[in-house]
């Protein structure tokens, strides 16, 4: 995708694989910032800091970290301890997990000296197959809205989560792909953008529509059941960081109680995720995933501008306050209309249907 004949790109490979270049997405939406990370190290800082975020993206970054530790060193415990390192950065979204497993089982067989080509090679393909899976990902998405428009003839109403645009992703995005195909097919519409407390990834969402000019209102992330109650949304579109076998769907922490309140008011609700997302190993999500804790201080402290417009982080309660702060929740597939994948749109309960690769592997 272009934006303002900029592209809309995330990760990039520098001098050949040398280093990869990031945007900085903790500085967003205030501050556009690319960088340039030269060593695993720094790919694994930048992601469990979030400078890099959305479960598609992190997976394509840990690639590359794997093809930078592979430059400095071959040998296999190496590998597996930076295989090892990269996984427990962020335990939910399964991408992280899936891509650097299949390098490293792409070059494992391979003698050390021969194994940089071939993960250069895999992290390419990664890459490329992501922006592929989540444009067709757009395509099928973007029918569900053009059949919500022919049924209404006025704009359609989108509620969403989190970030799933083309800043969770290589491009495109997975949840916000088909609004942008559905835009460039001129179909009228509004999103509905939840806050997202405590990281505030909707502002990044409402970053990223501002960018091409679709019509859109940040709320505050309770007021999602009180639209939906006024009937002011026509659908629920969401993407994912693990989605189960029999399509329980772990995303960012709240989106359940939308799916609670659309499934109250007779709301589709989709989810709209890559296959890499879906966990073959895992049925049941409420006890199969792990939910990642993050520090308490992302709730202790809001980050924002200061007077003289500087970035800052502001106090909202003391250090003594108890906080919790789980980064996801899961969905149970009865609360799910349907899974928006890059092979088409199918009911949770059809996803090995859809997949029946993945659901043979599980089987073995
Ligand atoms: O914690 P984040 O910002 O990495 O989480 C991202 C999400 O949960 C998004 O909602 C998303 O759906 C998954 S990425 C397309």
């Amino acid at each position: 995708m272009k934006v303002n004949g900029i592209p809309t790109r995330t990760i990039w490979s520098v001098d050949h694989g040398q280093a990869i270049g990031i945007i900085d997405q903790t500085k967003l939406p205030f501050e556009f910032k690319k960088e340039t990370l030269r060593d695993w190290r720094q790919v694994r800082e930048a992601i469990a800091t979030m400078k890099v975020r959305g479960a598609p993206l992190i997976g394509i970054a840990a690639a590359w970290a794997m093809v930078l530790a592979i430059r400095d060193n071959a040998q296999d415990d190496l590998i597996h301890e930076v295989r090892s390192e990269l996984i427990a950065t962020r335990p939910t979204a399964v991408n992280l997990q899936w891509a650097v497993d299949h390098l490293v089982k792409k070059v494992m067989p391979l003698p050390a000296k021969d194994r940089l080509p071939v993960a250069y090679r895999e992290a390419e393909e990664m890459t490329q197959a992501n922006v592929l899976a989540n444009r067709a990902i757009g395509t099928h998405g973007a029918k569900i809205i053009a059949e919500l428009y022919a049924k209404k003839r006025e704009p359609v109403n989108i509620l969403t989560h989190c970030n799933a645009g083309w800043l969770a992703t290589v491009d495109y995005g997975t949840a916000l792909s088909a609004v942008y195909i559905a835009f460039e097919q001129g179909i009228p519409l509004h999103v509905w953008v939840d806050e997202t407390r405590p990281r505030e990834q909707g502002l990044l969402t409402a970053w990223e529509l501002a960018g091409v000019g679709i019509p859109h209102t940040v709320i505050a992330d309770n007021a999602g059941g009180h639209l939906m109650q006024h009937r002011e949304v026509d659908a629920v579109i969401v993407g994912a960081d693990r989605i189960t076998a029999i399509g329980d769907v772990a995303n960012k922490v709240g989106t359940y109680l939308k799916a609670l309140a659309a499934k109250d008011m007779d709301v589709p609700f989709y989810v709209a995720a890559p296959s890499s997302t879906i966990d073959w190993t895992i049925q049941d999500g409420k006890h199969g995933i792990e939910i990642e804790n993050r520090s308490g201080d992302e709730l202790r402290f809001i980050r924002g501008l200061d007077k003289k417009g500087h970035l800052a982080d502001i106090r909202l309660m003391d250090a003594q306050t108890n906080v919790e702060n789980p980064a996801f929740d899961v969905t149970p597939a009865r609360l799910v209309t349907g899974i928006i994948t890059e092979r088409g749109v199918c009911a949770p309960e059809f996803l090995t249907r859809l997949f029946p690769e993945g659901a043979r592997k599980h089987a073995r």
